[in-house]
C-alpha cells in the first residue's frame, strides 16, 4: 500500500491530472466527502487529504509514504528528514516581500507580518536587516494596511491581491512550485512502487524550462 498525503484545493486540482497519469484515481472527491482517507481506484493507493503545511510533517514520520507540497511549505519546515525527488511544476507562484504603494521602510528596523516565520527571518538577517517578524496564519495582505507591520513576506501570483489593497511587490525571495516528497525509510522498504510512481509523474509533469 502506497500512502500519499496531499492538501485539498489548488494543489489538488492540479495534480488530479499527474496523479491520473498514474492511475491513480480518487474514488471520491474531497470538496464532498467528509473522508480524511480517500481510496483511489488502485488497490494499492489511498489519499490522506490534509492541510498543505501539514504534508511534511505526515511525510516525515511515515504517517503518509509520500506527499505533494510547495517549495514555501517544505523550505519553511525544513526537508532534511525528506526526499523531494520531483518539481511537479504545479502551484506555481513566487514568495515575495511586499509593502504600501510608494512606501519604502528607511528606519533600521521593519516589522514584517507572514506565516513564514524561518524564511523571513533567514531572509532579512541574510541582508543585514533586523527584522522583528511577526507570525501570522492568513491574510497577510491586511497587517501593513492598519499598521501592524510595514512589510510582508507572502505568495504573489497575479498580483492581483497586493493591488486590491494598495501594496506592491518588492523583492524576490524565491520561485515556488509544488515537489513530491518520499518518506526516507519507505524509499527502501517500496522502492520499486515509489520508483515507478516517481518515473510515471515524471512523465506527466510540464517540462521544467
Ligand atoms: P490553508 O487554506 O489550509 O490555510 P493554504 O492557503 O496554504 O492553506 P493553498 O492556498 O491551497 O492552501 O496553498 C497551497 C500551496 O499552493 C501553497 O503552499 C503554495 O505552494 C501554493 N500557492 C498558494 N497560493 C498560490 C497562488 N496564488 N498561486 C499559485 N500557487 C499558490
Ligand atoms: C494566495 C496567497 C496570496 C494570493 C496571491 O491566497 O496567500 O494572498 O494567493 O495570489 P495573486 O497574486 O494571484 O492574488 P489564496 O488564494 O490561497 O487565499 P487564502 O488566503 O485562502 O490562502
Ligand atoms: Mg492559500
Amino acid at each position: 500500500m502506497l500512502t500519499i498525503a496531499v492538501s485539498k484545493g489548488r494543489i489538488y486540482k492540479e495534480a488530479l491530472p499527474l496523479l491520473a497519469a498514474a492511475s491513480i484515481v480518487p474514488a471520491e472527491d474531497p470538496d464532498t466527502s467528509r473522508k480524511l482517507i480517500l481510496p483511489t481506484h488502485r488497490d494499492d493507493v489511498r489519499l490522506l487529504i490534509i492541510r498543505a503545511t501539514d504534508v511534511p510533517t505526515y511525510v516525515e514520520y511515515g504517517a503518509a509514504d509520500l506527499g505533494i507540497a510547495g517549495k514555501d511549505v517544505l523550505v519553511e519546515h525544513g526537508a532534511e528528514g525528506l526526499y523531494e525527488p520531483l518539481d511537479l511544476g504545479i502551484a506555481r507562484c513566487r514568495m515575495m516581500t511586499a509593502g504600501r504603494v510608494g512606501e519604502t521602510w528607511n528606519g533600521r528596523r521593519v516589522r514584517v507580518a507572514t506565516k513564514y516565520v524561518r524564511t523571513a527571518k533567514r531572509f532579512f538577517a541574510e541582508r543585514g536587516i533586523q527584522a522583528e517578524v511577526i507570525k501570522l496564519y492568513g491574510s497577510m495582505e491586511l497587517a501593513p494596511l492598519v499598521g501592524l507591520a510595514e512589510c510582508i513576506v507572502d505568495l504573489v501570483d497575479t498580483g492581483n491581491t497586493l493591488r486590491a489593497n494598495g501594496l506592491e511587490p518588492r523583492d524576490l525571495i524565491m520561485e515556488i512550485s509544488s515537489r513530491l516528497v518520499v518518506n526516507k525509510a519507505a524509499m527502501k522498504m517500496k522502492h520499486a512502487a515509489i520508483k515507478r510512481l516517481i518515473a510515471d509523474l515524471e512523465t506527466a509533469a510540464q517540462p521544467q524550462e
